[in-house]
């Protein structure tokens, strides 16, 4: 059990100045909350915010009435008088000041982590900082050799504008402007910022001793892509052996010169600082960034220390689902495009709509959903993990393996996936994970029946 209070705060995150936030807790990012596999935690969520929330566990295997449906308000607890879009969905769960959260985490160890969810206004609430992790731990992990205790280190990374007053600057700062033509023009793309905030500290400097580390990297940015990587490169070896993905452990560990990470993407890495003299500063750098955005945080190899860790050559069984498994193949378009009279990111052509069902997976089924696009767009789905069937065309790319939730697409680009829709039934939304392209409609509903 565990109580969360949504509430504003205000944080030092640059150095001598005030920064207004919206956090979990008051503070950003919120509360880090550990779960076991199998056993449930009851989440209260309280909003002590001006505005409704609607929290979603992502990459949670969760029952529909606690997976955040984006009309399903927590309205505040000093009361709501403006309107919002539950009105009009006559299956809106909505509360009063709080909501308690189910969450059976029967699902495999990963990291997990926790956002706003509400409809239209995604963008904007987890810029202010509405997002936290939940890590969910397995036997079958801890059986595993690998680092942890302080050589275990989650990296949520985001960036951020601050305006000349220190408040974070997000174009419109009057969310009920965020749909008037001309304002939402300025941010098609998406919101990016000129700082890199790792776990809610600017490019922060950490010490590490001469040892492998576990880095259980999230991109918790609105917008902004990363290609990762390790400025000096290690002398011998590879940068970065990736052990997981969204969905927790890989069948074996693959080695990667660079990380890419879209929206909401996990990578879970092991880095061995032990192949660098001490005294070396490793930069991790964003290959796609420029100036500011080109550097995420230094390590400091402070120390020689003993190394027991080791990475098996062989993590975990990733069940793979065979094309011959699906029963039904379905389509999905990701494209900008005009609605009526306002531009904006379409599913098949349309904008989100509570009222439209875009799919029924029949519950236990296995099916296959083809995404093609436009520009970048990363594709989440809500209650299933997926594993990624082609790409392009081809194989899937390097960092396709394993259980996902979520699958960056490039500039025209095909994906398949292929997922067994599980668990429980009820509506779930899938959607870009671009929070301003999801805030402009890219978002649809499912039904699992
Ligand atoms: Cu991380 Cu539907 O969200
Ligand atoms: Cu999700
Ligand atoms: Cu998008």
């Amino acid at each position: 059990r565990y109580e969360i209070t949504a509430r504003e705060a205000a944080a030092e995150i640059l150095p001598g100045v005030r920064t207004p936030i919206w956090g979990y807790e008051g503070i950003f990012p919120g509360p880090t909350i550990e779960s076991r596999r199998g056993r449930p935690a009851i989440v209260r969520h309280r909003n002590d915010l001006p505005v409704p929330t609607v929290v979603h566990l992502h990459g949670g295997h969760t029952p529909p009435e606690s997976d955040g449906y984006p009309t399903d308000l927590v309205l505040p607890t000093r009361g709501w008088s403006g309107g919002h879009h539950s009105m009009h969905d006559p299956a809106a769960a909505i509360t009063e000041g709080t909501r308690d959260y189910t969450f059976p985490l029967d699902q495999r160890a990963a990291l997990l982590w926790y956002h706003d969810h509400r409809m239209d206004f995604t963008g904007p609430a987890v810029y202010r900082g509405l997002a936290g992790l939940h890590i969910v731990r397995d036997d079958e992990e801890d059986a595993l050799p690998l680092p942890r205790g302080e050589r275990e280190i989650p990296l949520l990374i985001t960036d951020r504008t601050f305006a000349a007053d220190g408040s974070f600057d997000y174009p419109s700062l009057d969310p009920s402007l965020t749909r008037v033509p001309g304002v939402t023009d300025s941010y098609l793309a998406g919101v990016l910022g000129d700082v890199i905030l790792v776990n809610g500290v600017p490019w922060p400097v950490h010490e590490v001793s001469a040892t492998r580390h576990r880095l259980r990297l999230l991109n918790a940015s609105n917008a902004r892509r990363y290609e990762l990587a390790l400025d000096p490169p290690p002398p011998n070896g590879p940068a970065f052996v990736q052990i997981g993905s969204d969905g927790g452990l890989l069948e074996s560990p693959r080695e990667h010169g660079s990380i890419t990470l879209a929206s909401a993407e996990r990578v879970d890495a092991i880095v061995d600082f032990g192949r660098y003299p001490v005294g070396t500063e490793v930069t991790l750098v964003n290959r796609l960034g420029a100036g500011s955005t080109a550097q995420v945080m230094r390590f400091r190899v402070a120390r020689r220390e003993r190394d027991d860790t080791a990475i098996p050559a062989r993590l975990s069984e990733v069940e793979p689902l065979r094309r011959e498994q699906a029963v039904v193949t379905r389509d999905f378009s990701f494209r900008s495009g005009r609605h009526g009279d306002r531009h904006g990111w379409l599913i098949g052509g349309r904008p989100f709509d509570t009222g439209y069902v875009a799919a029924r997976p029949r519950l236990g089924d296995v099916e296959i959903w083809r995404f093609v696009t436009d520009l970048h767009h990363p594709i989440h789905l809500h209650l299933v993990n997926f594993q990624v069937l082609s790409r392009g065309g081809r194989a899937p790319g390097p960092l396709d393996g394993g259980w996902k939730d979520t699958v960056d697409l490039g500039p025209g680009e095909a994906v398949e996936v292929i997922a067994r829709f599980d668990g429980y039934r009820g509506r779930y939304v899938f959607h870009c994970h671009n929070a301003e392209h999801e805030d402009m409609g890219m978002m649809a509903t499912f039904e699992t029946v």
